[in-house]
Parts: C-alpha cells; sequence; structure tokens
C-alpha cells in the first residue's frame, strides 16, 4: 500500500481519534488477570492490540467481541499453559507486558514477534524479572525468549531508563511476588499501569519517580472506557498547526500528563492550541483539543524529562520544527534507536529526501526550520508512526509525496488514511 499526499487547499473539521494503544493494552490485561467480568469500551481495534487479544486467548482467557466492547473473562490471576508459542507480531509493549504474566505462571511457555520485534532489547524486562525468581535459560537478549515462571520475590529496583514498558512488567510479576517491589526510574514514564492497578482494586503509592506495590493483591473485574490516543492526535495537531487556515477539532484526547509532551512542545514552539471540557473517564483525564494553522511556529529545545512524555511523538515533532523559524534540538532521546524502527535514521534519512535540513547525533536530532519541503518518494521502513508522520509532512510538501509500505499504519490506526482524507480539501 501507498499513500500519496499533497499540499491542502484547506484542512478542517472534526475527528474522534481511536483509542488510546497503551490503554487498551492494559484494560485487556488487567481484565485478563482480575476475578470477574471486566468491559472495555473504546479500545483500539489495531494489530498491536490483536497480538494482545491472540496472546491472552492463547492463556485461555475468553475474550469476546460485542458491539463497541470487548468482555474480558477475567481468570483470577492463573492462566492456562498455551499450546503453541505466544507471538506478539510487531508489538513491543505485548511482548514485554505478557512477560510479567508469564514470570507468575507455574509453567513454561515461549514468546516470539515478527522480525522488527526480534530485534528490539528485551533484557531490560528479562533483568529485573530474573531478580525476582524468573528463569529465562541462556537467550536473554531477544525473542523469542522461553520463561519459566513461578514462586517470585518482591524487589527493589533501579531502573536505568524511563520505561512504562519495564515498569509495567514488573508491577504485573510483582502481582504474584510475595513482599513490597519498589521500582524507581529517572524520570516519570507513562503511567497508565498505576492507575489501572488502583482502578481494579489494587493499592498502589506513587510519589514522583517511585512506586510502592505490595505483592500478592488480586484485582476485581471492572467497566473502562479508554479514552482517545494523543499519539494518534499528535499527527492531525501537527498537520493543523503547519497548514495555514487549517482548524481541527479532536474530541476526548487523554491527556494524562505523563503523556502531553506534545502539547506542551508545540504550545512553546507557538501553536495555536486551545483544550477545553477537561474531565475524567475514570482514572485518566481526558479533554478536547482544538487546532490552528497559521501561527508561525519557531524551533525550541527538546530534552530532559519531557522525553518520555513524548517519545512516540518525536517523529511529527520534526515535520514542526521542519517548517518553524530557526533551530529545533532534541537530546535525550536514544531510546528511538529501539522503536519499530531506528527512528532518528528513518526520519532523518526520509524526511532529507523532502528537503528537510536535519542532522542525527547519538540520541536525538538537529532541525535546521524554514525549509521549503518538497514532495519525494519515501518509505515507512516498516514504523506506522513514521508512515504518518511523512503523510503529515506530505501537507506541507510542494508536489505529490508518494509512502511506500505504508500498510504499516494499520498496527496503530487502520482508519488514518480516511481521516486524514475527511479534513482534506483538495486544490482544483
Ligand atoms: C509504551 C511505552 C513506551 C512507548 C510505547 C508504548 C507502553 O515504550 O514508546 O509506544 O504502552 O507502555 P517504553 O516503555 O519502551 O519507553
Amino acid at each position: 500500500m501507498i499513500i500519496i499526499t499533497n499540499k491542502p487547499k484547506k484542512l478542517s473539521g472534526e475527528l474522534l481519534v481511536p483509542g488510546d494503544k497503551s490503554i487498551t493494552h492494559r484494560a485487556l490485561i488487567f481484565g485478563a488477570l482480575a476475578k470477574g467480568t471486566t468491559e472495555i469500551k473504546g479500545f483500539l481495534d489495531s494489530e498491536d492490540c490483536r497480538s494482545t487479544i491472540s496472546c491472552l486467548r492463547a492463556l485461555g482467557v475468553i475474550i469476546s467481541e460485542k458491539p463497541g466492547r470487548l468482555v474480558v473473562e477475567g481468570r483470577n490471576k492463573i492462566m492456562e499453559e498455551p499450546a503453541k508459542v505466544l507471538d506478539a507480531g510487531n508489538s513491543g509493549t505485548t511482548a514485554r507486558l505478557m512477560l510479567g504474566i508469564l514470570a507468575g505462571q507455574h509453567f513454561s511457555a515461549t514468546i516470539t514477534g515478527d522480525q522488527s520485534l526480534q530485534k528490539r532489547p528485551m533484557k531490560r524486562v528479562v533483568e529485573p524479572l530474573s531478580q525476582m525468581g524468573v528463569n529465562f535459560g541462556e537467550k536473554v537478549e531477544h525473542l523469542p525468549l522461553t520463561v519459566r515462571g513461578g514462586a517470585l520475590k518482591s524487589i527493589d529496583y533501579n531502573s536505568p531508563r524511563a520505561s512504562a514498558q519495564v515498569k509495567s512488567a514488573v508491577l504485573i510479576a510483582a502481582l504474584f511476588a510475595e513482599g513490597k517491589t519498589i521500582f524507581n526510574e529517572p524520570h516519570l514514564s507513562r503511567n497508565h499501569t498505576e492507575l489501572m492497578l488502583s482502578a481494579f482494586g489494587a493499592e498502589i503509592k506513587r510519589s514522583k519517580n517511585q512506586v510502592l506495590f505490595e505483592g500478592g493483591q488480586s484485582l476485581k473485574g471492572r467497566q473502562i472506557h479508554v479514552p482517545g490516543d494523543i499519539s494518534t492526535a499528535a499527527f492531525f495537531m501537527v498537520a493543523a498547526a503547519i497548514v495555514p487556515g487549517a482548524e481541527v477539532f479532536l474530541k476526548n484526547v487523554g491527556i494524562n500528563q505523563t503523556r502531553t509532551g506534545i502539547i506542551d512542545v508545540l504550545k512553546e514552539m507557538g501553536a495555536d492550541l486551545k483544550i477545553d471540557n477537561e474531565r475524567l473517564w475514570g482514572s485518566e483525564p481526558v479533554a478536547d483539543i482544538t487546532v490552528r494553522g497559521g501561527a508561525k511556529l519557531q524551533g525550541i529545545k527538546i530534552g530532559g524529562k519531557i522525553i518520555p512524555r513524548l517519545i512516540d511523538e518525536i517523529p511529527v515533532i520534526a515535520v514542526a520544527a521542519a517548517v518553524a523559524e530557526g533551530k529545533t534540538v532534541i537530546n535525550d532521546a536514544g531510546e528511538l534507536r529501539v522503536k519499530e524502527s531506528d527512528r532518528i535514521s528513518a526520519v532523518v534519512t526520509q524526511f532529507t529526501s523532502m528537503g528537510m535540513a536535519i542532522t542525527e547525533t547519538e540520541d536525538g536530532l538537529i532541525i535546521e526550520g524554514g525549509s521549503s519541503l518538497t514532495g519525494a518518494e519515501v518509505e515507512s521502513r516498516g514504523d506506522h508512526r513514521i508512515a504518518m508522520a511523512l503523510a503529515v509532512a506530505g501537507l506541507a510538501a510542494e508536489g505529490e509525496t508518494t509512502i511506500h509500505n505504508a500498510e504499516v499504519i494499520n498496527i496503530s490506526f487502520p482508519g488514518f488514511i480516511p481521516a486524514l482524507r475527511s479534513l482534506v480539501t483538495e486544490k482544483q
């Protein structure tokens, strides 16, 4: 599949972005671990979340699809030994959180993923889980991994990186452990797991970058309404910010503080962005966001503790930086190199061919603003967020942009192209 984008005459309208990917994974997983039934409304129906569903089903979890909702029959933490190798597909969140579940089971199971996921680092999860008593055998760096779980002990773990996937795997394993698990991280990563654990009736203490969690607790099934995904909304926010005269209204977007780095950055760059109707959906805050194009954007510096709050949005932030005035410098984002692709290298090679003045550093990007972008033939590198960022860049480029291998968008947002089209009025 390819996508072709052009500079639109107009970009305007209202969108309901699909459900949050991180929250959908967790709702399925905690629903499966809980006692009783969990109903999930507004879930993200995408390939990554389907990977979580199929791994859970292989562990004996009954998940039924009703109109507009998923119903998960919880197994009160005890899973069934799978008859086959679990397959996390392209989804890092599925693989790493599933390791937390397997850690607590009294059987041995193997989990793998697609070619891209088999290259991504797993030792970051293997390390703390091994300290808790899980046996991984010899092979610990990459998928496929074989996990022999069982009687776990609690740990006091200082994570070298701010990773919500590592934190979540440890907290899930801690549900099976004796004693109090403490997890420290250098900066606060997304906290959906902590919020959801307490929504499912567990007691969890959070302070700054530390979580304390007493092992052995059980969870109670509940209803969950998943907010719109801010990481998906980000593509439309930037699209509206860079197209003069644009006006885009995004409804029911999750604005959890650990995810709103994109809003802070766009505001600091000078974008015209308004947040209205703030309210809570369960424990997650939600709002409506309006972005208007035409405001002059300025280059800024991005680094330090904001990085985990916007890590998935950096490819599309690069697009805003390219049309801004002045230089944007992004540091401390070395994690981008181990996402669905090496996103630093993907952004530099693909955007350079569209005329962006962008250079790579070991842990980030330097973007000289004020480039005039030109349409080009580009490639997603098998990465959904690169494909969508390229489509947004295409809206600011003179001439046609053709994005190859764009079907990867289905990983997080199967409806992206129709949604973008619904906002665009083509030039005659
Ligand atoms: C996610 C955490 C982040 C993020 C990923 C989703 C999650 O990864 O980039 O897209 O749902 O926990 P890390 O935990 O590796 O930082």
